[in-house]
């Protein structure tokens, strides 16, 4: 027996981003975006970050794997099929923005690419599910790239509040729950992933991170206001990569130098989207490290009117920071390093599994901000065997995910509103980070692999059929 129940009506479901899985790269008018650039392998994030990289494709040098995906684009009715038999409520996709404005800056959408999402979401609809879509997911337009420097150009914020305008318009009657950024807070690591430039020198990151996240905080409220006024009923929420910090021991210059890295990396992104304002330690911080925001007149009261209706959070691990740490103490797998957690497993790829840090993430964001959590992004990346039989025996997969569904159900008993749940990468697709497609986080498999071969055919794992119970239980039986 679990102490705890969850709600009526939570939103179950999986999650993918366009880029990683529908593939088609080229079809239905769609212009190039960054991922379409991005390297198969692990090297791909230091090729794309790497100031000066050209933005080219070099087959001769690279893969590309974001080119196919798994082909989604032509099988979506399948793989929508497979998700309603697994039961889901929800599913979490993105539209690639360059699908819609090719490019990035035109007047015009491209019917081709908003005609794809329709038949999309009417296929979701059909099977009684609900979309939950996130506006932009790591897949800007090139050409806002190459052309405009990203998110460091404030003209950015108007094509991308005509594009957010035009989903609003199009879908109203079909999409109901909004995500503007994914992983917002990310930006000051990993600049080019969601900003779409790489700062020259490490001396300017901070300022100019910072600068193109204003940018994207104001494109964001501006979403929020024409979402409420364009469908009524409708909720929009930001997105934040949560990673609660923990100080390595209870040494108070450690346990102060975790907690500024909280406020830094978790609280700034949640304050102005939910408070609609900069935290008061934020004046401090930027003057230690030489920012100054560039802001215009009313900027600061649209950030205060229009404030999002839910956070939804992606959670794969947490972070453990010591104030001076050498090189052997880093933790090398984790997406942004502190120290190796010495009571933490990690995964095959390094990022430390810690199922309580859910449970104190989730009390730590409802207290401080008081508006419904939805987790829209958790999973296991691993190595997957078929079977002679053919069948995928996943059970470190299902530990996995029980455990964290568990630290939800204890969260909503410590009183904390959660909203649903989407497994990430509900159906094997291509690695953000790494590239690959070994790097397996499906409850459905696709028989694709890293250099490119494979069938794409889909198999159910050993996780879906799992899933399928929690879901029909409710979240009441997880053996
Ligand atoms: C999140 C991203 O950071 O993590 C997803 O929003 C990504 O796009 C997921 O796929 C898992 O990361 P990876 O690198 O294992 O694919």
């Amino acid at each position: 027996m679990t102490n705890y129940q969850f709600p009526e009506g939570f939103l179950w479901g999986g999650a993918t981003a366009a880029n990683q899985l529908e593939g088609a790269y080229l079809e239905g008018g769609k212009g190039m975006n960054l991922a379409d650039v991005m390297p198969g392998g692990k090297v791909r994030l230091n090729v794309i970050s790497k100031p000066g990289f050209d933005f080219k494709i070099d087959h001769d040098k690279h893969t590309y794997p974001n080119h196919d995906g798994i082909d989604f684009y032509h099988r979506y009715a399948e793989d929508i099929a497979l998700f309603a038999e697994m039961g889901f409520k929800t599913y979490r996709m993105s539209i690639a923005w360059s699908r819609i404005f090719p490019k990035g800056d035109e007047l015009e959408p491209n019917e081709d690419g908003l005609a794809f999402y329709d038949r999309v979401f009417d296929e979701c609809l059909k099977h009684k599910i609900e979309p939950v879509v996130t506006i932009s997911h790591y897949e800007m337009p090139l050409y806002l790239i190459t052309e405009y420097g990203g998110w460091r150009n404030r003209e950015v914020i108007t094509f991308f509040e005509r594009y957010a305008t035009t989903l609003f318009n199009r879908y109203k009657e079909k999409v109901k729950y909004w995500l503007t950024f994914n992983e917002i807070n990310g930006a000051t690591h990993l600049p080019i992933m969601s900003l779409g430039f790489s700062p020259a020198t490490e001396d300017v990151r901070l300022q100019e991170s910072f600068q193109g996240l204003h940018h994207q905080f104001v494109a964001s409220s501006l979403a929020v206001k024409a979402c409420h006024e364009i469908i009524p009923g409708s909720q929009i929420g930001c997105m934040l990569i949560y990673m609660p910090v923990y100080s390595y021991d209870c040494n108070p210059q450690n346990v102060l130098h975790a907690m500024k890295e909280e406020q830094v990396f978790n609280f700034i992104c949640g304050d102005v989207h939910v408070r609609g304002e900069y935290p008061a330690f934020s004046k401090r911080f930027f003057k230690e490290n030489g920012i100054s925001i560039e802001m215009e007149e009313g900027d600061l009261d649209t950030l205060k009117k229009y404030p999002v209706d839910f956070i939804s959070l992606s959670y794969y691990m947490s972070r453990t920071e010591k104030k001076e740490l050498t090189a052997e103490e880093k933790a090398s797998g984790n997406l942004i390093a502190g120290v190796k957690n010495p009571h933490l497993e990690a995964s095959d790829w390094g990022w430390e599994i810690d199922p309580t840090g859910l449970r104190i993430g989730l009390n730590q964001l409802y207290d401080r901000y008081r508006v419904p959590l939805f987790i829209v992004e958790n999973g296991l990346g691993a190595y997957d065997t078929v079977e002679e039989d053919g069948s995928i025996n996943d059970d470190y997969r299902i530990n996995y995910l029980r455990e964290h569904i568990k630290a939800i159900g204890e969260s909503i008993e410590d009183g904390v509103e959660v909203m649903g749940y989407t497994a990430w990468g509900c159906i094997d697709l291509v690695s953000m980070s790494t590239g690959e497609m070994s790097k397996r986080y499906g409850l459905i498999y696709v028989d694709k692999h890293d250099d490119g071969s494979g069938t794409l055919e889909r198999r159910k794992k050993k996780s879906f059929y799992w899933y399928q119970n929690v879901i029909e239980s409710n979240g009441a039986k997880l053996d």
